[in-house]
């Protein structure tokens, strides 16, 4: 992905001048008569990701236009990779710094293929001169994350159970001089990860708690939790076929937990990082915890369990009451948590929780500037009431069909403390079809926005 951008072209390259639809008449102006006439006579309108090849003296394709649409959309360039024949090609010079950047990212996006289990994996696709300008160091850890997110989503669960999200989490901690900490199997009831052990005691791929911490002790903490199942059948109260089939990706929170503390760590930015990852299968079989059962949880709080197939919240419960007890600056966790938060906003918009205003409103611009949307919706505390339950604490279900999203974002709220700022990515991590840069299968939803909301804050 990165190998396709490099180091030096000759001067052969074809050049690729991006351009907005409203800057399109002004660059014309300057431009020889031939190129107006070869522009509007090939009706280029500078829309978002259409290109347009303009010949020099001899008749070679010596420039390539880019239409970046009406808001240069990042992904335009992704489009560019597979379009463009091979070769070298590099950008016009004189862009500015972030326009640089994004190029560049959305050329490495653009060349991204998943293929672990290709014979022939193989892709060839042309190469772009690093752009002058761009900040290659956040382009090389952009993309590498969202990379790593995409691949351990789309990784099956036969090759990505409870034990290799462990050891990817190891081999991250191991790069980085992090230390990693995997609490499994009976263990976690002795150390009182009941929640955790429950939700994943029915398969025979032992559940884990993962803890990596990272950073200088005195620095503000900031802790990263992700939902890692890392298969959802839905458990005794299983899921049809059609629900079931794409539920590799449950592990998706982790997944962006993971990315997100690559690129904190690469940076290195003035944090104590945390990550806690429960991993597990939720699993069929004689052990598997049942509807109607009660479980404990972490923070001594007892669960009805109205439905196995709600266990994100369970064991994400458990996770962000140990978060909780050292009071970090600031707690995202991510999770694939409610198919409702889809019914809500779609699958490509994250629906974002939080009880804090001014965390919520610094993600969302977050968001907005690096062209990587969500969602606020309200913890609405009426519906806590639907929570309720006869026989425990509070039940994992309600029994109306309305509001799941907010009713789960409600289960995890009571397990968190009102002081700390904490913010609830539900969100869809996949793509449920293709477009350039993103193809259909695991995606990264709102990394990039995570990482300049910590950035933001904490780098000085
Ligand atoms: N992992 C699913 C949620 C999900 C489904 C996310 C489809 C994205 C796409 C979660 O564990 C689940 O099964 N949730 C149930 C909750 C219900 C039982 C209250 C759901 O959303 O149906
Ligand atoms: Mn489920
Ligand atoms: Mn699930």
């Amino acid at each position: 992905m990165l190998e396709h951008l490099i180091n030096s072209v000759n001067d052969e390259a074809a050049v690729i001048v991006p351009l907005r639809k409203s800057h399109l008449e002004t660059w014309l102006a300057e431009q020889p008569s031939r190129v107006a006439q070869w522009v509007s006579g090939n009706r280029f309108k500078a829309d978002a990701g259409r290109t347009l090849a303009l010949p020099d003296e001899n008749g070679r394709p010596a420039t390539i236009l880019l239409g970046l649409g009406e808001d240069d959309d990042l992904w335009a360039f992704a489009g560019l990779p597979s379009k463009l024949p091979q070769g070298g090609y590099r950008l016009v010079s004189g862009l500015a710094p972030e326009m640089a950047s994004r190029a560049a990212f959305g050329w490495a996006m653009g060349t991204y293929r998943f293929t672990r289990f290709k014979s022939n994996g193989g892709h060839d696709f042309p190469s772009l001169l690093w752009p002058e300008n761009a900040d290659r160091a956040w382009v090389e850890r952009t993309a590498a994350a969202t990379a790593l997110v995409r691949d351990l989503i789309n990784t099956p669960a036969s090759h990505m159970g409870p034990e290799e999200l462990a050891e990817t989490a190891r081999s991250l901690a191991n790069r980085h001089n992090a230390r990693c900490r995997i609490i499994q199997g009976e263990e976690l009831l002795h150390e009182n990860w009941p929640a955790v052990h429950a939700v994943g005691r029915a398969s025979p791929r032992a559940p884990r708690l993962i803890d990596l911490r990272w950073g200088a002790p005195e620095a503000p903490k900031v802790t990263i939790v992700g939902k890692g199942v890392c298969f959802d059948t839905g458990g005794l109260d299983l899921k049809g076929a059609a629900s079931m089939k794409l539920m590799k990706k449950d592990m998706g929170g982790a997944a962006h937990a993971l990315g997100l503390a690559q690129m904190i760590m690469s940076a290195d930015l003035p944090v104590r990082l945390r990550v806690l990852i429960p991993a597990v299968e939720n699993s069929v079989s004689g052990s598997a915890f049942r509807p109607g059962d009660v479980i404990k949880t972490r923070k001594g709080m007892t669960v009805e369990i109205g439905n196995t197939d709600a266990e994100g919240r369970l064991i994400l419960a458990d996770a962000l009451y140990e978060a909780d007890q050292e009071k970090p600056e600031m707690l995202l966790d991510f999770a694939t948590l409610t198919g409702a938060a889809r019914s809500a906003l779609g699958v490509e918009l994250p629906a974002m929780f939080s009880n804090n205003d001014a965390l919520a409103n610094d993600f969302l611009a977050a968001g907005e500037r690096e062209g990587d949307p969500l969602w606020r919706m309200p913890l609405w505390r009426s519906y806590r009431r639907m929570l309720d339950s006869k026989v425990a604490d509070i039940n994992n279900v309600s029994d109306s069909p309305y509001a799941g999203a907010i009713v789960a974002g409600l289960f995890l709220q009571e397990f968190v403390s009102d002081e700390t700022p904490w913010a609830h990515v539900d969100m869809m991590a996949w793509n449920t079809s293709s477009r350039p840069g993103r193809p259909d299968g695991g995606e990264a939803m709102t990394l990039r926005a995570a990482y300049s909301l910590i950035a933001g804050r904490f780098q000085k």
